[in-house]
């Protein structure tokens, strides 16, 4: 295979607890997807321990580099850059991708890419949608028209946030305050950050829940699963409007309140610790944690006779109201911005029940929508590779400073 013409990136990605690389063509073509999940260390202690992270990834990086280029039928020499997340993530544990992606490209004498892991989660829609996944879509990635814009939500267990994604170079508007980053070679892609949490990201929320309530890690998939046995409407949650004491702080750099979005999930968490509390349910959530965790491998549907009505409902009814605030504020910010097309990615997006209310308040609207696939949902490398390739193209590519950015931002103003 030449590796003057194919298009071959490596994409590296260790932001959290997935040791992940795959080997993409063209930002389309996926040859490999290798990820060695850490969740069953982390499970024990209900939530990701960065010390123990960053050494897994240590462990799991030569091995799963070295299956992406099996699988994909690849050598190091058919590769035309490495790509790695630079950030947002955990320090140690991006420092294991980037050092291992820095010495790679040095020793092959290869272009580095750095990518930011949100624009990698949009990415993930993006190739699925440009290789058309679900056969109605046959455009290429290149065809993509430029211009248009969408508005991506990157909702996961470390974020909650929305932003305006257009391909190729934009012009800001300046009623919308519109200063726009990364601005560059048409292939490019400019992000605009117009949402985010105050505090939990749904994924958090979903995670912490779960604990609470004795189930396992992460909780995203086990609250999926679980809550379709309760209903959704027995327990009424709300969620106040965040008010306008979150912007007015001072913050030079707060986003634009009158055209950006808000998100808060720690209530929720708070009212149903309260909820467990006033209908005494400590008892029963001890009893379930000690049996699960008996389990070598505990499992959503191990769980389901250790629940009973009261709980399923309680499960039922939080999952409907994080869904539904995420959905209502996404088709706010769509209409705000006069946007037609959304892009939902990130762990949760890989809930069934998200996609169901999302896609048909779609519908509804006429507004088109597009998920990645239940594998590029959650982290990976092949979204890294793939938001990698429009850099290539435009030779961006990184200084040989590269180091993580744990708080790395995407667009303007975000978190
Ligand atoms: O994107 P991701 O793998 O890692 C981050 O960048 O954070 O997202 C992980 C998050 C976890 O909070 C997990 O509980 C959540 O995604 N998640 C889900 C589901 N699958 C994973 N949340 C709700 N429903 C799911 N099916
Ligand atoms: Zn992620």
């Amino acid at each position: 295979m030449s590796s003057a013409s194919s298009g071959l990136i490596l994409g590296i990605e260790s932001s959290c607890d997935e040791t992940a690389a795959a080997v993409v063509r063209r930002g389309t073509d996926i040859l490999s997807n290798a990820v060695a999940s850490q969740i069953a260390i982390h499970a024990r202690f209900g939530g990701v321990v960065p010390e123990l992270a960053s050494r897994e990834h240590l462990r799991n990086i030569l091995p799963v580099v070295h299956s992406a280029l099996a699988d994909a039928g690849v050598t190091y020499a058919d590769l035309d850059a490495i790509a790695v997340t630079e950030g947002p993530g955990l320090a140690g544990a991006l420092l294991v991708g980037i050092s291992f992606a820095k010495s790679l490209a040095f020793a092959l004498g290869k272009p580095l890419i750095a990518v930011n892991h949100l624009e990698g989660h949009i990415h993930a829609v993006l190739l699925e949608e440009a290789r058309g996944a679900d056969a109605s879509v046959a455009h290429s990635r290149e065809a993509l028209p430029p211009g248009r814009q969408s508005l991506a939500l990157v909702v996961s267990g470390g974020h909650t946030h929305l932003y305006l994604a257009q391909h190729g170079p934009a012009a800001p508007s300046p009623e919308e305050g519109g200063e726009i980053s990364d601005v560059g070679a048409p292939s490019t892609w400019t992000y605009r950050n117009v949402g985010r949490t105050v505090d939990d990201a749904a994924g958090e929320a979903f995670d912490k829940v779960a604990k609470l309530l004795g189930l396992g890690y992460p909780g995203g998939p086990w609250i999926d699963a679980l809550a379709r046995h309760g209903n959704p409407s027995a327990v009424p949650f709300t969620f106040s409007q965040i008010k306008a004491k979150v912007h007015r702080k001072g913050d030079p750099a707060a986003l634009d309140p009158a055209r950006t979005t808000y998100f808060s999930f720690s209530g929720i968490k708070t009212a149903v610790l309260r909820y467990v509390h006033v209908h005494e349910m400590e008892p029963s959530i001890g009893v379930r944690r000690a049996a699960l965790a008996a389990e070598p491998h505990p499992t959503p549907a191990e769980a389901l006779p250790l629940c009973d009505s009261r709980t399923l409902d309680l499960i039922a009814s939080f999952q409907r109201s994080v869904i539904d605030d995420l959905r209502r504020k996404t088709f706010r910010t769509a209409e705000n911005f006069n946007v037609n097309r959304i892009l939902v990615s990130g762990g949760v997006a890989a809930n069934r029940e998200l996609r169901v209310r999302f896609t048909s308040e779609a519908a509804e609207r006429n507004i088109s929508i597009a998920f990645p696939s239940l594998a590029l949902s959650t982290d990976n490398a092949a979204m890294i590779a793939a938001a990698a390739w429009p850099k290539f193209l435009a030779a961006d590519f990184a200084p040989e400073s590269l180091t993580a950015e744990p708080s790395l931002a995407l667009g303007r103003n975000p978190r």
